[in-house]
């Protein structure tokens, strides 16, 4: 990553460049206007394999050498793709065992892009050949700055149900169990007769006749996302032997496809790569945008990261696609750089005239540089160069978000007392008044480091086995804030009952036991009321949605109680001094206003505080290293008064910043600031 960043002199800036799609006269524009529009980094051949291996082992490289010459000569550097993401027609012809099957057997066909199984050997072979041909012709090469293996694994394709997906399940499952009564144990199968006396009866869970065994859904996922990471593993592989100095990375799918474990990824990649896509018609876009920036920073431990992809303006996979209103791309951008990301990529450089894309937006648009997406695409450019000293910094954060894809995965099979539980909104449900707080969050796994923290929020971890929840229980005696919301705790790695039920091993350090689950309809909302004194909900009527449940509390004592539905009289919100630190448990999902109500009182007690205190709501800061980053949401100008610490501070030309500053609307600006706030 150094050697990227130290190539590049400061952010990687530019999209990905798709030169198959157009004649070489077309090229030599492209690089004037990437020229003119700051562009030094592109990923490059995404989807070239067909173009590049015609044929099986048959290579016409020269086109490809000549674009890797150009944006050279242009002093561009490349992040270059493998390839394998959309193999070519040929090999479902040779190889039809390589297509992908539904749960209900149907075989996914060529003629889209991902139409491959990650358990195919064949695949993995023509896959790792072929990025082997690459990095040899490419090792030296004065462009090729880093790689970008594969395309959103997992994007279209997430599990294979088909019988080689079924070979290696069992080959997976082996590995993962110690003999047949092990597994037997962890999937319940003393329930409906589903007792394995071989390993060939397990199948992948296809489509049966009712509720299929979650446990061996559950371990289905697991396997897939290994599958799919054991093909980015062997590609890396090869390139690391080959170019052993080149950084490896692959660009993950937008948070709310639960198909890859990014925790387990990461780990296998020299940076971690992220493609986004808020949604400009959601006005509330950007605070899901600033999780999913969070977890990007958090996944390495807090080390730079690359936003790979991102729409220019529309994109064409939406029902109804809007543009994004001057200004917003820029904004997001910059929110994207204030959380971390050290490169700020598009999808993709020059607007397609065929295929399934065409109406997606690009830096070039089809109206071509005279546009107002290329003025602004010209625009940032400049900026984030005239901004390079920030790249490399870190963000500090007091507060972490905990989030497992196991539990994940877990919480979101049938069969519950609810099936309206996502873990996407109860994440949202607890980062937005975080957000709104203008306090900095990582998002972190179950078992990470914790000692840096003060407040540790776990919206909902359904999943939880004793290990991490004795380690969550440590940072609270510790000293820790803990704030742990409902259905969390609930079954262990297996998906089985904790004796004793919810909260299972968090029973102890939140002080409580759920006896009852009353789950909320649709529409449906029970009274809350405060019990513990005033200060924990919101003014008028406050509510709470979702969920409620019936507690027998151990310790804890209620803040807040149901004053209507199943659950009433019962405890909605509670506290439990545990060890040197404070637990706070959330049986229900209160309403928005009484959620930050909630997240304030805890943040003052944990003595969590804002980056820049005082700001307008919409309006964000974040510090990076020693800078600090403002952006308006809005659509107004606001003033922002400048707190006395912050009065020596400078803007990006030079200037002294006084006790007050005017943000336009969804306009973004940094200073320099080395003291806090
Ligand atoms: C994904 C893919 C790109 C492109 C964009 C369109 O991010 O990686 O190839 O299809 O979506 O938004």
């Amino acid at each position: 990553m150094r050697d990227l960043l130290g190539r590049l002199g400061g952010f990687g800036y530019g999209g990905d460049y798709n030169p198959e799609q157009w004649p070489p006269e077309v090229w030599a524009e492209d690089m004037a206007l990437m020229r003119e529009a700051g562009v030094n980094l592109v990923t490059l051949g995404i989807f070239s394999w067909a173009n590049v291996e015609p044929e099986p082992g048959r290579y016409d490289w020269a086109w490809f050498d000549q674009v890797m010459d150009l944006l050279a000569d242009n002093g561009i550097a490349v992040c270059l793709a493998t390839m394998t993401a959309s193999p070519p027609p040929w090999l479902a012809r040779l190889h039809p065992e390589t297509l992908p099957v539904t749960a209900d057997g149907t075989v996914l066909a060529p003629g889209a892009r991902q139409q491959y199984t990650p358990s195919s050997p064949v695949y993995r072979r023509y896959a790792v050949r072929h990025a082997e041909a690459l990095a040899t012709r490419y090792a030296g090469h004065p462009a090729l700055a880093a790689w970008h293996v594969g395309n959103e694994y997992g994007c279209h394709v997430a599990e294979s149900y088909g019988e080689v997906d079924a070979e290696a399940f069992r080959t997976w499952l082996r590995e993962r169990y110690d003999g047949l009564d092990a597994l037997n144990t962890a999937w319940s199968t003393a329930f409906w007769s589903q007792r394995y006396a071989a390993w060939d009866e397990i199948q992948p869970p296809r489509t049966a006749p009712t509720f299929g065994n979650p446990a061996q859904r559950i371990d289905f996922r697991r396997f897939s996302s290994d599958a799919l990471l054991a093909c980015y593993t062997a590609e890396r592989d090869v390139l690391r032997a080959i170019t052993p100095d080149t950084p490896v990375t692959t660009n993950f799918i937008p948070l709310g496809n639960p198909a890859l474990d990014f925790h387990a990824w990461a780990a296998e990649e020299d940076v971690v790569s992220y493609d986004s896509y808020p949604d400009p018609a959601d006005p509330q876009a950007h605070i899901m945008a600033a999780y999913s920036y969070d977890l990007m920073r958090s996944l390495k431990g807090g080390l730079p990261w690359l936003l790979l992809e991102q729409a220019p303006s529309a994109v064409n996979w939406r029902q109804v696609n809007r543009p994004k209103p001057p200004g917003r791309m820029r904004l997001w951008s910059w929110q994207a750089v204030a959380r971390g990301a050290d490169a700020v990529l598009f999808f993709q450089w020059r607007a397609s005239r065929g295929g399934a894309e065409k109406f997606h937006s690009a830096m070039v648009p089809h109206a071509g540089p005279q546009s107002r997406t290329f003025a602004e695409v010209r625009e940032l450019g400049a900026d984030l160069a005239g901004a390079s000293e920030i790249a490399g910094t870190q963000v500090p954060a007091d507060a972490a978000l905990v989030l497992d894809w196991p539990s994940w995965w877990a919480l979101e099979q049938p069969s519950h007392p609810s099936t309206r539980l996502r873990q996407t909104e109860a994440d949202r449900a607890h980062y937005a008044p975080l957000w709104r707080a203008g306090v900095t969050c990582d998002v972190v796994r179950p078992s990470a480091g914790l000692s840096a923290y003060r407040l540790v929020v776990v919206p909902n971890l359904y999943l939880l086995d004793a290990e991490a929840a004795a380690h969550l229980a440590g940072f609270v005696r510790d000293g820790g804030h803990l704030v742990v919301s409902f259905f969390s705790g609930v079954v262990d790695g297996d998906d089985r009952i904790h004796p004793g039920g919810a909260p299972g091993p968090l029973a102890e350090v939140l002080g409580l036991r759920v006896t009852e689950f009353w789950p909320l309809a649709q529409g449906e909302h029970v009274e809350l009321a405060e019990d513990g004194g005033p200060g924990w909900l919101a003014e008028g009527r406050p509510h709470g949605t979702l969920w409620s449940e019936e507690t027998r509390l151990e310790g804890a004592s209620p803040l807040v109680t149901f004053a209507s539905g199943g659950a009433a009289g019962h405890a909605a919100v509670t506290v439990h001094a545990y060890g040197a630190g404070t637990a706070y448990y959330l049986a229900t999902r209160p309403d928005a206003e009484s959620m930050r109500v909630i997240m304030d009182g805890v943040c003052r007690s944990a003595g969590v505080g804002p980056v820049w205190p005082g700001l307008p709501d919409g309006v964000e800061a974040v510090r990076r290293g020693p800078y600090v980053l403002l952006l308006n949401h809005d659509d107004r100008a606001h003033d922002i008064p400048v707190p006395a610490e912050a009065r020596d501070a400078t803007d990006p030309r030079g200037n002294r910043v006084g006790a007050e500053l005017t943000l336009p609307a969804a306009d973004a600006l940094w200073i320099r600031s080395a003291r806090d706030l």
